[in-house]
């Protein structure tokens, strides 16, 4: 598969098989996390892989909470990942707070795009999800009080029937222009 076939490929999944992921498909994963690019080098992540089936479930039932029902597919998956936000070195700081930008959660995002690809390329699906109770997991997971969680990642085989990529993008054209913002259409 070639990039562009894989970045077709790549969708959110929703619905898993039991099947469990292998160790070499793990390790790949976490080179994939390992190798991605951040500001000034700092990687600043800790990739937490958790498939203890009991410890699983308490995290991924906080994904989700009465009347968010939406991430509760979150309790099917196999395993799940979660990137903690470590703190980067001091020029990197430093530059974030002159540049007021926030360089670990791009760097989380770059992270968390390499997983996901490395993942369909392994012929497994994944979710990112942004929406959790982060002081539970942070309990569970003996995560320091201070760290942030960036995201968390579903991850396992598909189930067998699963539908391919529905989520509509917009035209090239409506999100992306050549030397002049303003030739962007609509
Ligand atoms: C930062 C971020 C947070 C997300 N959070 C959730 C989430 O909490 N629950 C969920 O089901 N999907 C979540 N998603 C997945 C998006 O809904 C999905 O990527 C988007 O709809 C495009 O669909 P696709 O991934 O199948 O291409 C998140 C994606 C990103 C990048």
């Amino acid at each position: 598969m070639d990039l562009a076939q894989l970045i077709t490929r790549r969708q959110s999944v929703r619905r898993y098989s039991d099947r469990p992921v292998e160790q070499e498909k793990l390790d790949r994963l976490i080179e994939a996390v390992r190798l991605a690019p951040s500001a000034c080098n700092a990687q600043p992540w800790t990739l937490l892989l958790v498939d203890e089936p009991a410890l699983r479930t308490e995290v991924a039932k906080a994904t989700f909470g009465k009347g968010l029902s939406f991430n509760h597919f979150a309790l099917q998956a196999p395993l799940l990942a979660v990137l903690v936000i470590e703190p980067p070195p001091l020029a990197v700081r430093l530059g974030a707070l002159v540049k007021v930008r926030q360089f670990p959660l791009i760097d989380i995002g770059i992270a968390a795009a390499q997983f996901c690809l490395q993942a369909a390329e392994l012929g497994l699906g994944s979710c990112m999800l942004g929406w959790f109770d982060e002081r539970k997991i942070k309990r569970l997971l003996h995560i320091p009080r201070r760290r942030r969680i960036g995201l968390l990642i579903t991850l396992g085989y598909a189930a067998p029937d699963y539908p391919l990529r529905t989520k509509q993008r917009k035209q090239a054209a409506a999100m992306s222009s050549r030397n002049d913002y303003r030739n962007k259409a609509g």
